[in-house]
């Protein structure tokens, strides 16, 4: 929680603390999505929250919402390599899915927003993104409409606020979960819910292709940060979690994303570089970019430990220094298809329900 103290909010609550909207889908645990303690989740809040995440007028020239970029019929993405914000200004980095967020605090791909509530700011002042010129402005242009003036009173007592309005939204995206995926019901106990193909790519996933050491858990993230060697071969890198810790190993590692919906939100990496999950398997299989940051599940070294303790010995053959180098994982053209079966599986529900608004307050 080093984070959490530089926010505008308290820090996220434990599961102690959950206020939990609805059941959630098969496969998602109880309790992992817990509101934080200064946002307890109410009907009221979530359908005040769905009105703002959806309503243009929250932009400098009333064109672009949250779901301009994050649309429920493209699994709350856009499909896009790079997100298209306000007067068509496109961003540096993919929008990832808002899908299952709401059981994580650090947001962003290198985790800059220490919750939900923080990350809601960032786009409303983004000069790209939805351009409003500061959070007061945000503030005014939202308590100018009386329809809000009057939902923000019921939701929260008091005239509309900044960090209310973040609120809101961050209890309405809580409840954009994903879950009850044929995996799921694999893992619950439904043997027959895979085929032979996507057995076969979960074995794989979890043995040779050692997705699962990032890609772990429910949600198939470790929501830890890794540098996968993505964008390395261009001439502007992006640093990712290293501008928000400044420590050597952080540089270029971002937020493993989750892998649920994966079928659905193409292109895929941070900068949108892959149209499909055959590319992204080819990758991680043999096309891993080299760079000094390279995380050491994708590397491995040139020398074993006996190779080097003999050569520092001065018995063994004299050569280069030992170095890690790129792991390839030489799978086999029924491995890689496999593999790929095995990630279409992971499609759930729970999200799927959402719709836009088709009124908004006046
Ligand atoms: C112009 C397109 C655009 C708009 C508008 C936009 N976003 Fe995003 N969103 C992005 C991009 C791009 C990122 C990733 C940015 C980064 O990591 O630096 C992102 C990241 C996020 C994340 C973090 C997800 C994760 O995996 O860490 C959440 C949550 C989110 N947006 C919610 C919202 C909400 C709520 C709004 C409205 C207040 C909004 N977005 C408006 C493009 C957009
Ligand atoms: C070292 C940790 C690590 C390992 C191992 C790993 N991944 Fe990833 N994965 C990541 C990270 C981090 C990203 C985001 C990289 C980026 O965009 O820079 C990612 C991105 C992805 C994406 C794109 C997600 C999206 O929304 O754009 C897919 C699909 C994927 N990985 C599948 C796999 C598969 C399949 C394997 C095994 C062959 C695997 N990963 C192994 C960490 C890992």
């Amino acid at each position: 929680m080093a984070l959490a103290g530089q926010g505008l909010l308290a820090p996220t609550a434990t599961a102690a603390e959950v206020e939990e909207p609805s059941a959630l889908p098969l496969g998602l645990p109880a309790g992992g999505f817990a509101s934080p303690r200064d946002n307890p989740s109410t009907p009221e809040k979530i359908a005040l929250g769905r009105l703002l995440y959806f309503d243009s007028r929250l932009s400098a020239d009333d064109t672009i919402a949250c779901s301009s970029c994050h649309l429920p019929a493209k699994a709350f993405t856009d499909n896009l390599p790079a997100a298209v914000g306000i007067d068509g200004s496109v961003g540096t980095r993919s929008a990832p899915t808002v899908i299952n967020r709401g059981s994580a605090s650090e947001q962003f791909w290198d985790g800059r927003a220490a919750s939900l509530e923080e990350q809601a700011k960032g786009p409303l002042v983004n000069p790209i993104e939805m351009g409003m010129p500061s959070l007061e402005a945000v503030t005014k242009k939202v308590a100018a409409i009386a329809g809000y003036r009057e939902f923000f009173d019921e939701v929260f007592g008091r005239p509309v606020h900044i960090d209310d309005i973040a609120r809101a939204i961050a209890a309405f995206e809580r409840t954009v979960v994903s879950g009850n995926s044929r995996f799921d019901r694999y893992e619950a106990g439904k043997r027959d819910a895979l085929t032979e193909a996507e057995l076969r790519g979960l074995a794989i996933f979890r043995s040779k292709g050692r997705c699962s050491q990032c890609h772990s858990g429910w949600n198939l993230s470790d929501e830890k940060y890794h540098n996968t060697g993505v964008g390395w071969d261009q001439a502007m890198v992006d640093v990712g979690r290293f501008s928000v810790t400044g420590r050597e190993e952080d540089m270029g590692a971002v937020r493993t994303p989750t892998l649920r919906e994966i079928s659905r939100t193409a292109p895929y990496m941070k900068d949108g570089r892959f149209d499909t999950l055959e590319q992204v398997v080819d990758y991680y299989d043999e096309g891993v970019i080299w760079n000094p940051f390279l995380d050491v599940e994708l590397t491995r070294k040139t020398r074993t430990l006996e190779q080097t303790l003999e050569m520092y010995s001065g018995e063994g053959e004299p050569g280069p220094a030992p170095k890690a180098e790129v792991q390839d994982l030489e799978l086999t053209d029924q491995e890689k298809r496999d593999l790929v079966a095995f990630l279409k599986t992971l499609d759930g529900e729970g999200w799927r329900e959402i719709r836009a608004p088709s009124e908004f307050p006046r």
